[in-house]
């Protein structure tokens, strides 16, 4: 079996997967509420809770899993990008059960690891695909033609979708992470009732910080008292900026490539208008969208294994290679 683990972020996430891509067990342990208070994630407090919760968390996966450390054969484990104290404390945890169990530890990319929740079981996908990643740190095209790699076709040039998600949740008063607030509140909504912009970027990239400031505007002209009658409105209308963006680009992306197969992964992927809007599209399991490390298990039956003593060499990467 593979072990997984993820600490790039404020997900604390263990998992072990077959080498056939069955998930035997995966353990997220979300410090979101912890960060709640400061409207984002506090990197120094993420760090401090990794170290806590790593431990138990893959003690957890392995109690439900039925299996010892013995059961494992190889351990992988999110290298970057991320926040670079999280990340260290997952691969100096990894590094420690690859040494005293004598295992290949293999290091993943995180956004390799999104696109393999892909390849997980009970149907997994199979490349070549065009695939729309979209999270709180990244909206990437890609193309993917093998399980290894895939090709980058184009990203945003300043706010990722999620974080755009984020931020306008934050201008509506609904709390962090606002993803999953905004999605439940623009159902009451009408997605017609204000005109986002959605921005004409080049090639196929993509850009978030006019749609924000739009919104922006838009709660500043509400007088006292009005915004609360608005909310769903404005969480609609704004959603359905994103979602339409998102779309668009994806659809001219799978024409680009030839590659007609399209999937989307990522913390985004879980929004409901944009699962119902792509209603041929593949889409990661709601389980598997945001952090997990079943999906860093499933990269890394694909990834190469880095020998001991080399393996403790290793180190995070923050930003995307
Ligand atoms: O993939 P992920 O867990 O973390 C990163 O790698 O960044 O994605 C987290 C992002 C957050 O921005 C969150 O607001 C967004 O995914 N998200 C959603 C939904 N659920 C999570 N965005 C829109 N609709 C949702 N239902
Ligand atoms: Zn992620």
């Amino acid at each position: 079996m593979i072990l997984g683990i993820e600490t790039s972020c404020d997900e604390t996430a263990a998992a072990l997967v077959t080498p056939e891509g069955g998930v035997i067990s995966s353990v997220v342990a979300s410090q979101a509420e912890l960060h709640a208070r400061y409207g984002g994630v506090v990197p120094e407090v993420a760090s401090r809770r990794h170290l806590e919760l790593v431990g138990p968390v893959v003690r957890e996966a392995l109690e439900e899993a039925r299996v010892g450390l013995d059961a494992v054969e190889r351990v992988g484990v999110t290298r970057g990008p991320g926040l670079i104290g999280a990340l260290l404390v997952g691969l100096s945890a990894a590094k420690a059960i690859s040494w005293s169990r004598g295992i290949p530890l293999v290091p993943v990319d995180h956004l390799h690891g999104h696109v393999a929740s892909l390849y997980l079981g009970p149907e997994p996908l199979e490349p070549p695909f065009t695939c729309l990643l979209a999270s709180g740190g990244h909206t990437l095209l890609l193309a993917v033609r093998d399980h290894r790699s895939f090709e980058r076709l184009g990203t945003t040039l300043d706010d990722a979708a999620g974080e755009a998600f984020d931020k306008g949740a934050r201008l509506l008063g609904l709390g962090y992470p606002g993803g999953a607030a905004i999605d439940a509140l623009a159902r009451e909504g009408d997605p017609d009732a204000y005109r986002f912009p959605i921005a004409r970027v080049p090639g196929l990239d993509f850009s978030f910080s006019g749609l924000k400031t739009a919104l922006l505007y838009a709660v500043r002209e509400l007088g006292d008292g009005e915004l609360d009658a608005r909310r769903a409105d404005l969480a609609a209308s704004y959603q359905r900026a994103i979602v339409t963006a998102l779309t668009r680009r994806l659809h001219e992306a799978a024409e680009e490539t030839g590659l007609e197969q399209v999937a989307v992964v990522g913390g985004v992927a879980a929004n409901s208008e944009l699962r119902a809007a792509l209603p041929d599209a593949v889409l990661a399991p709601l389980s598997l969208c945001t952090d997990n490390a079943a999906m860093i298990a499933s990269a890394a039956r694909f990834a190469d294994p880095v020998a001991l003593p080399e393996a403790l060499e290793l180190d995070a990467y923050a930003s995307a290679a």
